[in-house]
């Protein structure tokens, strides 16, 4: 039983994996006795912090008159940036030069001097017994600025746009791009925007600062990575890493807004330990918009060369976002156009601007979301000029192996999606001809995209305890984002057991717990589930050993190699009458119970390690950091109608499918809800959210779920979900890929293309309200 050699299979008949069950928590989420991060609020001695943030998005604090609000009742302390104490940070992490935590991003830490620089900005926080003192004693606090002009964007005339690419160079260049596309029969050329977009999840942001001892803290806080929050938050404050816990038992929604660390975690730690009390600092819904980053505002210009008969010669990208005063964030829109179709030239070009705004962060699917919208709307548009089915354009071009790398892929059922999809949807119903379907007034449209996600290269530990009584514990330093963590590894430890769910606790949220990888990049399912499946493994040797040792067992003597395990039960595999089941075994051994513990893999590492055991005969680390040999992505295929109303310019999507090959399903139940939830939030983006920012104050005009919409029940339809059987058996032990983002990429270029096969106009501009409608509709075709 080599570690990670074999490829999972369950033994397990009937398996729980692959089965729709329900979520293990559901129950304790919907009579609320699943405790979010702002609800621990028994800790003793526990206060209340509330940010007082500036309006005006560039200035200089020139006094704060706090005497006011020192007089009201119930406040403890206020802080400004006179008297926050300074965070100490590591030697390694010297605030504005370098990244701080494992993130990557360099967050600001407001209060450290007089200056503002965007709107939402804190320039106090005031610490009090009540959340309602606290807000009181806020509002009664004087602060005089002097406020300057800021920037709004990249597309403010003051904007000074820079090349952020490596060394400015451009990126993923291959072929002579530009010559290509000088010399193609076909051009087009093309502007997309996208407005600011926020996460919005449910749940605000919230932290929860104790301090246990001078030198040790615990926070309970809404975070995606438990792992990531420890490092992040013992870099700001000079710990040791295990002198911070992180809690985050259930969270509701991330999105990626919750991936790094954001200021209020800090100045919540920083406040506790200034008052000796644990502080509690949540989030306001404006606050959101302002305090936990954003989709960056931005714009991509798409030059495609092809042949005549549709074949792609030369791609050409050009981005332009907006990035804060003090980071480098911005989208890698460029990789997906880079990857989906084969094109023998291509180049990108990525370029920021400073702006008075809080940074821009991951947000599902970064890059591949926005990326998709270009090029999707860009084959749509090629298809039509040269009078093809959409679908035919993408055949056309399939990419039979990665364009960027030349490697194979590890799989790839994307023709399968197009063609179930189209199926489903009875896409051959389409009239070739745009504006040319109606139902009474209603202007009907057919649109399709396709979407990508790569299997990022992930690892991750967890532990398994299985008791003689039948019963099994285990855990991971893992999040559950709202989408179904919890019941994914419970099922997949319950089949590697061979017990039944309900005897499997799986604890997560916890930084005290086997560190493994954040809920993003897609990777939480398939680096979980391998986990536990190699710490199961660990188990079942530790069990092999006692049989084989053990003269009153049935095995004894045996070689580990001849002895398999089938639901919870060790056997030989000539003979599969000859063994004992597990709780047997550790009975007799005087085990009440036994630990296995594990590295899973996701990914490049994952290949190669294997690739490495299989050379050698035997589990090898050696070759983890090698790249691997296969390109690795998840692939989908997204069909939308619409109806566009021609007198309001109003769009609804009537009808939705979308086919995914996402690699092995742990069920399929929560993987749906999952593929819904980001073809509505491309639906959103597609049609109506934005965040819009003033061009002269720098500041959301629109920052409350009143006024930032995001689509409702009554906005979309029943819509229909399958994933294609795919087995992937390099990507990670369980054949996982991951389908938290393939969900949402090519879904605004779905909906766009559908208006524009409804109407006969290409709207490039996201959203795709109503005024730009009407105002595409007066336009000749
Ligand atoms: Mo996500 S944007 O990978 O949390």
């Amino acid at each position: 039983m080599d570690s990670e050699a074999a490829f999972f299979e369950t033994n397990a008949t009937p398996g729980t994996v692959g089965q729709p069950l329900s979520r293990v928590d559901g129950r304790a989420k919907v009579t609320g006795a699943a405790k979010y991060s702002a609800e621990y609020n028994r800790l003793p001695g526990l206060v209340h912090a509330v940010l007082k943030t500036s309006d005006v998005a560039k200035s200089r604090v020139t006094g704060i008159d706090t005497s006011a609000a020192q007089r009201e009742p119930g406040v403890l302390a206020i802080f400004t940036h006179q008297n926050l104490p300074k965070p100490a940070l590591t030697a390694e992490t010297k605030q504005g030069k370098e990244a701080i935590g494992p993130s990557g991003q360099m967050t600001f830490l407001p209060l450290q001097s007089d200056q503002i620089f965007y709107a939402g900005q804190p320039v106090a926080v005031v610490v009090a017994d009540t959340l309602e003192h606290a807000q009181h004693a806020a509002a009664k606090l004087r602060v005089t600025i002097a406020p300057e002009a800021p920037v709004a964007s990249y597309q403010d005339s003051k904007a000074q746009v820079f090349n952020s690419g490596p060394n400015g160079a451009a990126q993923g260049v291959r072929g002579k791009a530009a010559e290509a596309f000088s010399a193609a029969p076909v051009q087009l050329t093309a502007t997309y925007t996208h407005a600011t977009n926020h996460h919005n999840p449910m749940e605000p942001g919230a932290t929860v600062a104790h301090w246990e001892a001078a030198d040790r803290l615990t926070v309970y806080d809404t975070v995606q990575g438990v792992a990531w929050h420890q490092q992040a938050l013992s870099a700001y404050l000079g710990l040791p890493q295990d002198h911070v816990r992180v809690l985050t038992k259930f969270l509701g929604g991330g999105f990626g807004g919750k991936s790094a660390i954001w200021p209020h975690t800090v100045l919540a730690a920083l406040t506790a330990k200034a008052v000796g009390r644990p502080v509690k600092l949540v989030l306001t819904r404006p606050q959101m918009f302002t305090s936990m980053g954003h989709r960056e505002d931005q714009q991509q210009i798409l030059r495609v060369g092809a042949t005549k008969e549709g074949k792609l010669l030369a791609l050409l990208h050009e981005k332009t976002s907006t990035t804060s005063p003090w980071d480098n964030y911005a989208e890698s829109n460029h990789k997906i156009v880079e990857m989906l179709y084969a094109c023998p030239a291509f180049e990108a070009t990525t370029k920021l601007s400073r702006a008075n705004v809080m940074t821009a962060t991951w947000m599902r699917a970064p890059g591949e979301s926005p990326g998709s919208f270009a090029i999707e709307c860009a084959m749509d548009d090629l298809a039509a000029q040269l009078g093809l089915n959409p679908l035919e354009i993408r055949l056309r071009n399939y990419a039979d192996k990665d364009p960027s790398t030349g490697k194979p892929w590890s799989s790839k059922s994307l023709k399968e999606c197009y063609q179930r999809g189209a199926e489903l949807f009875g896409w051959n119903k389409r009239n070739p001809k745009n504006g040319a379907t109606r139902d009474g007034n209603m202007l009907v449209g057919y649109g399709m995209a396709t979407g990508s996600y790569p299997v990022h290269n992930g690892q991750g530990n967890a532990r398994v305890r299985l008791y003689a009584d039948g019963h099994a514990v285990v855990q991971a330093g893992a999040t559950d984002i709202g989408t179904g963590t919890y019941t994914i590894i419970t099922q997949v430890a319950a089949d590697c057991l061979g017990i039944a769910p309900e005897k499997v606790r799986f604890e997560l949220g916890d930084s005290a717990l086997p560190t493994t990888i954040l809920s993003g990049g897609s990777m939480g399912a398939g680096t979980y589930a391998s986990s536990v499946y190699v710490a199961v493994q660990d188990l079942w040797q530790k069990l092999t050993k006692l049989a084989v040792t053990d003269a009153k067992s049935p095995l004894f003597r045996t070689k580990p190699a001849e002895v398999e395990v089938v639901q919870g039960r060790l056997q030989l595999k000539a003979n599969s009458a000859k063994g004992e089941d597990f709780a047997t075994l550790m009975r007799r051994s005087n085990l009440t119970d036994l630990e296995g513990s594990g590295l899973g893999r996701y990914g490049a590492g994952y290949e190669s390690a294997q690739a490495h055991a299989t050379a050698n005969g035997k589990s090898d680390d050696a070759g983890r950091d090698e790249p691997g040999h296969h390109a690795m992505h998840s692939f989908g295929a997204h069909f939308c109608e619409v109806h566009v109303d021609p007198d309001l310019g109003t769009v609804r999507v009537t009808r939705w499918v979308s086919v995914i090959g996402g690699g092995r399903i742990l069920n399929p139940k929560t993987a749906r809800s999952q593929i819904m939830g980001g073809a509505i939030m491309g639906i959103g983006a597609a049609l109506m959210e934005q965040t819009v920012r003033d061009p002269n104050l720098a500041r959301y005009t629109n920052a409350s779920l009143a006024d930032y919409h995001v689509p409702v029940n009554a906005d979309i339809p029943d819509m229909t979900v399958e994933f294609i059987d795919e087995h992937d058996p390099y990507i990670n032990a369980m054949g996982v890929k991951g389908i938290g983002e393939v969900s949402i990429v090519g879904t605004m270029a779905a909906v766009g293309n559908a208006i524009f096969h409804a109407t006969g106009r290409r709207l490039r501009d996201l959203p795709m309200t109503p005024n730009k409608v009407l105002a595409a509709l007066r336009q000749p075709v």
